[in-house]
This record gives C-alpha cells, structure tokens and sequence, in this order.
C-alpha cells in the first residue's frame, strides 16, 4: 500500500525533489537556486510517496495576499491531482492567516498549469511581458531621477500601478511600502520638459544572485531609454550579470541586447 503525506519540506528532501526538477523547462529549472531560501521561508510544502518526495509547491504571504509558486510534479505521477491538493493546501494556510487573495504566475504558453489554475477557479487578471537586458556602461548623463517622498508623487506612482515584482513574487503597493521603496532609492522616473515620460520600481533579486529586478509601469520610447540605459549602467558598475524587465507594457523601444523572453498571466482567485 502507497503512504501518501502531504508536509512541510525538510531540508533532506533537497536531492529528491531536484532529481525530478531537473528538466521541467526546455531551459531546466530554477528551484536549487532558490530551495535553500524557501526551506529557511517556510511553507515549502512536499507531498510524498512512502516518504519519497514526489511533488512541491511554496506559498509566501505578504499583507493579506498568497503568492503561490514552484508547483512541481514527477513527471511519471502526473494528473492523479497532486498540483491541485498543494495549492489547496496553499489556499487553507492562506485562509487561516487572514488572506483575501491567491496569486499565481503561469506563462501563456503553459496549458497544463493554466487549466490547473482554471480547475481551482483562478482567473486571468493582467498580462506581464518579461524582457531580458545586458548590463552596459555609458559615457552620458541621463535624465533619470529618483523618487521623493511626498505625498502627490506617491499618489501618482499608485495611480498607476498596484504591484511591484520582487524575486519573481508580484507583491501588493501601499503608501507604506511606496514610501520605503523611495526611501531606498529604488523608484526612479525619466523627466523631460517637467513631464514625467517612464516610471519603473528596482531591487535586486533576494533569490537569484546579481540579477536585477525591474518593474516597469509606463514610458514613451525615450523615457525607457533613458531608465534603462541609466540601469545598464548601474548594473555594470555593480556586478549584476542581468536586468530582468517585467512590464504590463506590450511594446519596448529597440535596444541592443534587450530580448523578449515570454508573456505571463498574472493569476488571481479571492479566498475569502
Ligand atoms: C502543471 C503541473 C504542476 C500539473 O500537475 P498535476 O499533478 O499533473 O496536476 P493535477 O493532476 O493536480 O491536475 C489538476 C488539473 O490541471 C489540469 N491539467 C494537469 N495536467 C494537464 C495536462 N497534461 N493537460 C491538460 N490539463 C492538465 C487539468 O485541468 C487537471 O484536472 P483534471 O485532471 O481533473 O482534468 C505538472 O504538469 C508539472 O509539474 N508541470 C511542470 C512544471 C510547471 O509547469 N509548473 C507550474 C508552473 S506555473
């Protein structure tokens, strides 16, 4: 008879589970970068076979919303419900620690997972383009300032946009956290003529070493020029190996080593 347990992941369970993670994507997988931090997070939760890992999927809660990531199933124990009754789970932690919203991030492409999330009544809520950027030093000075703490620019950056990305996790803006993203130097816009043309929100992944982070929320083409070119820069005097660009926007201006990656659906279920 097969003991099935659903738990917690324990730190033994690392070399189990990345055998089966190892090929999940055409371009592998990226859960032994980030299985160290997520045992130390907690609610890394592993459902085993006669205590053989077979499936895992981590949930993060931050101010009354789940984020739900790295569902991963064995390849040879697919479709007996495994993703469904983590995310279930997912969803109960959720539940008892106050959470009004569950959120998922699922590539268009990724049907499985889609008909997944549909399964368990999530919906689309917005569509995020990912974009890849090289560091690269400049010889110019750009016109990109960085935000200030009052009251009529945090309403403004609120305006137009709810969340920012960080880690791959998209975490709700409130005027508290707007205030400390200012604070540490991470929200900067480009001006031109007194108007402001881009806004975008930067951190430094806390998952995947020397990447940087970049919300992008809106731009004409010479106001992304100038915040990104002013990242390049920044990214090569700092170590950072690449610029991650997520953005809701469907167009980037051409730039040299700036790659569209892939599209995703940012997925959302109300729990309460
Ligand atoms: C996507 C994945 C997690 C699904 O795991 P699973 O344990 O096989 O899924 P479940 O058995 O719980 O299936 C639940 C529902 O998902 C959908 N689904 C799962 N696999 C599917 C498939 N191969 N084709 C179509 N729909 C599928 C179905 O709606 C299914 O319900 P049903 O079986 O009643 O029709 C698994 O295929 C996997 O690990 N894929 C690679 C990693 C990945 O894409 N992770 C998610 C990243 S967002």
């Amino acid at each position: 008879m097969i003991d099935m347990e659903l738990r917690k992941a324990k730190s033994s369970d690392k070399n189990k589970v990345l055998e089966f993670c190892k090929t999940t994507f055409s371009w592998g997988d990226y859960i032994s970068d980030v299985w160290d931090d997520w045992i130390l997070e907690g609610n890394l939760l592993v459902l085993t076979e006669n205590d053989v890992p077979v499936a895992i999927c981590h949930c993060s809660i931050n101010i009354e919303q789940l984020w739900i990531e790295g569902i991963r199933v064995n390849k040879n124990l697919r479709r007996r419900g495994f993703a469904k009754r983590l995310v279930q789970e997912s969803e109960f932690i959720a539940k008892n620690n106050n959470c009004k919203i569950s959120q998922m991030l699922i590539a268009t492409n990724n049907q499985k997972s889609l008909n997944l999330a549909g399964s368990l009544t999530y919906k689309k809520d917005e569509i995020w383009n990912f974009y890849s950027l090289l560091p690269k030093k400049i010889n110019y000075k750009t016109n990109v300032k960085f935000a200030t703490n009052n009251k009529s620019i945090i309403d403004f950056i609120l305006s137009f946009t709810s969340s920012y990305v960080r880690s791959w996790r998209w975490l709700r803006l409130t005027n508290t956290n707007v205030k400390s993203l200012i604070d540490e130097k991470k929200i900067l816009y480009s001006e031109h003529k007194g108007t402001i043309n881009a806004l975008a929100i930067f951190t430094k992944s806390d998952h995947f070493k020397n990447i940087l982070m970049l919300t992008l929320i809106f731009g004409n083409e010479n106001g992304i020029k100038e915040i990104l070119s002013y990242l390049q820069n920044y990214a090569a005097q700092t170590n950072i190996v690449r610029i991650q660009i997520l953005t809701k926007l469907k167009n980037l201006p051409k730039i040299n080593t700036l790659e569209k990656k892939l599209s995703f659906y940012l997925m959302k279920k109300e729990i309460q």
